[in-house]
């Protein structure tokens, strides 16, 4: 069976007077998810959308919505992002003091939980939640924009974040990389052991976003 390996365009870096196709577009390119970026001008210096738009989203595609919640007090948008249709909900270990009471409340509205660090948050700090998890991600920028570049420390951090997983024998839970993902990045996160990552600019700028995927694909699938 070949290795899981999951893309998840960014909407963040779509045409937004253009959603609907935008969304149509990379779905029928091969996007295996869709990543929608939350944030709320506290936790990180910028604003973007909530249930509406994953809601809009949601009858657009039928691929999992993968929402990253760069919001404080997160726990408050759990019950109208699940009821909006989404399936993967990521929050913020900074933003999380209670993790595990978070991430199980996530489970119980049928939600997959994931809990993500910033480039300066130790993995570490993810021992004790490492069986209460389907998905770490691992920042690779500091959230906030799309466009920025790939933090080279990352992939050390995957690779910490893998032992982790295996030690807690959480073998199921995927890892996660956001942030200046491109064809120059991709392949070295995938060694470390990342099994899921998310473009924005790099599939949405693209002048061919099937052919951008499939190239992504190919660099991972090449060096397993
Ligand atoms: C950054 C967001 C990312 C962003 C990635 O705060 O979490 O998901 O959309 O954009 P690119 O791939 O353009 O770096
Ligand atoms: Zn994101």
């Amino acid at each position: 069976m070949a290795p899981r390996l999951i893309i998840a365009p960014s909407i963040l870096a779509a045409d937004f007077t253009r959603l609907g196709e935008e969304v149509r577009a990379v779905d029928a390119a091969g996007a295996d998810w869709i990543h929608i970026d939350v944030m709320d001008g506290r936790f990180v210096p910028n604003l973007t959308y909530g249930a509406k738009v994953i809601e809009t989203v949601r009858r657009l595609t039928t691929l999992p919505l993968d929402v990253h919640l760069m919001v404080l007090e997160p726990e408050q948008y759990f019950d109208s992002f699940a009821e909006a249709g989404a399936d993967i909900l990521t929050i913020h270990q900074e933003t999380a003091p209670h993790l595990h009471r978070q991430l199980a409340r996530i489970r119980e509205l049928g939600c997959k939980a994931a809990v993500t660090i910033n480039p300066s948050t130790p993995v570490s700090t993810l021992v004790d939640v490492a069986t209460d998890v389907d998905m770490i991600l691992i920042m690779s920028v500091n959230p906030g924009f799309g466009g920025q570049r790939f933090i080279p420390r990352t992939l050390e951090k995957v690779r910490q974040a893998r032992q982790l997983l295996d030690a807690a024998g959480n073998r199921g839970a995927m890892i996660e990389v956001d942030g200046g993902i491109s064809r120059a990045t991709i392949a070295s996160c995938w060694r470390a052991g990342a099994d899921t990552f998310v473009a924005g600019n790099a599939i949405f700028a693209a002048a061919d976003p099937r052919a951008e995927i499939g190239a992504l694909r190919t660099l991972c699938q090449e060096t397993v």
